[in-house]
């Protein structure tokens, strides 16, 4: 995604650069710019060091490229932080009297502004009715948060927290977007697998994982709503598979790939939401293991189960069928020192070679039994980073995001 990053001219213009390595990181193409006063606090150096892209505040430079046009008309997204209250002010006005406020008049995508400024301004009315006729016209401004402020003061004003804005800024994304038409997949059956395997040991005990289910039941319920056959093969979940379903239980990785490999030879779409284990105890022990204080401790020995997502993969391709039409993976990935979550996702789309691989970025609280998500929808069609479909916000939305993406990724196949 193409974003435009600009930067008042306030003390929290620092903490702007913190919101843009979030950007960069998730692999967004981001250009920066900044008021010509907020280069009294950050330079340009830094933000074209950390953007990897060349910076200007003025409708002058580089007028070959024509910026004062170009950057607003093809930014996916437009993210003012901080924004302040002459930023505000001259935005509400219209004005068109430095290159920021040009490229805001030509924003066709979401605009987001994070207030930062004194308590005093952002209560002022004139900041009021500026923040009103701006978000009349569809852009968001978020509330400033409350706390310290520069000096000794403190209240609401502050800069709202990078990650915040970041979260904030893709909602607006995903909200400006259309999702799959009611119908889209009539006609077509999608089968899902969701939640997490578990490898007994014993008869009483299992290796297993967090996966809750959510997301995969969200696909579910959102390829119900777009009119298609649904089969979803189960896994261990903590929520109810929806009414609608035709559904298969299963609870080991080797169940679920007879299932899946099954499914599939009737399926148009195959969405692998499934957390399978990677590995199984080598062998169950038929009877309960037993504590024994004269035995030295017992030693779980693992085999590797099979990539039932590369196998249907494969399968697809030895058969000749085309069919499934689409294979589509799941990822979880935290990066790295060496390589970021988007690098990862990348080479894990082409090693297990399916048509359409869903990122999600995990660590901390994200994505496992949590209600919000935020996803990268990669293909091996896409090279350029900017290319990237990113979607955020609940389970169910972001699956309206990638049922509507499938529904589009079928229908060109089809054409
Ligand atoms: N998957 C699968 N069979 C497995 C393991 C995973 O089909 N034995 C599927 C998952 O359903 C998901 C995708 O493969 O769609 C990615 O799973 P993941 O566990 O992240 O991939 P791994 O190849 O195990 O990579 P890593 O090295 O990160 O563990």
């Amino acid at each position: 995604m193409r974003v435009v990053l600009g930067v008042g001219g306030g003390i929290a213009a620092y903490k702007a650069a913190l919101l843009l390595r979030l950007f960069t990181e998730a692999g967004h193409n981001v250009t920066v710019v900044p008021t010509e006063s907020s280069k009294q606090f950050v330079g340009v150096a830094t933000w074209e060091a950390l953007s990897g892209n060349s910076v200007s505040s003025s409708v002058f430079d580089e007028v070959e490229k024509v910026n004062h046009v170009r950057l607003g008309h093809e930014a996916d997204l437009i993210v003012v932080a901080p924004a302040t209250a002459d930023l505000l002010a001259r935005a509400a006005g219209g004005q068109a009297n430095d290159l920021l406020t040009n490229t805001l008049l030509m924003a066709r995508g979401p605009v987001v502004f994070a207030p930062a400024m004194h308590t005093e301004m952002w209560a002022h009315p004139a900041t009021t009715a500026n923040v009103a006729t701006l978000r009349s016209r569809g852009a968001v401004v978020l509330e400033p948060a409350t706390g310290r402020l520069t000096g000794k003061d403190t209240g609401p004003g502050r800069l709202p927290e990078p990650e915040d804005i970041f979260t904030a800024a893709l909602a607006a994304v995903e909200a400006s977007r259309p999702a799959a038409a009611p119908g889209a997949l009539a006609g077509t059956t999608v089968t899902i697998t969701a939640g997490g395997t578990r490898e007994p040991l014993d008869p009483v005990r299992f290796l297993g994982n967090r996966s809750s289910g959510k997301q995969g039941t969200a696909l579910a319920v959102a390829a119900l709503a777009a009119g298609a056959r649904v089969r979803l093969i189960a896994a261990h979940m903590d929520v109810p598979a929806p009414d609608g379903v035709e559904l298969i239980r299963v609870e080991t990785a080797l169940e679920l790939r007879t299932a899946a490999h099954q499914a599939a030879a009737d399926s148009d779409v195959v969405i692998m939401a499934a957390a399978v284990a990677d590995f199984r105890p080598a062998q169950v022990v038929e009877t309960k293991i037993k504590k024994r204080d004269d035995e030295a401790d017992p030693v779980i020995t693992l085999v590797r189960n099979p990539d039932i997502l590369q196998e249907l993969v494969h399968a697809r391709d030895e058969s000749g069928t085309g069919t499934p039409a689409l294979i589509v993976g799941f990822a979880a990935e935290t990066g790295d020192a060496t390589s970021d979550v988007l690098e990862y996702g990348r080479k894990k789309l082409a090693r297990k070679g399916c048509d359409l691989l869903v990122l999600n970025r995990v660590g901390k609280s994200l994505v496992f039994g949590q209600d919000e998500t935020e996803v990268r929808i990669l293909s091996p069609a896409d090279s350029a980073e900017d290319a990237v479909e990113s979607a955020a916000g609940t389970k169910a939305e972001v699956s309206a995001r990638i049922l509507a993406r499938i529904t589009a990724e079928l229908a060109a196949r089809r054409s």
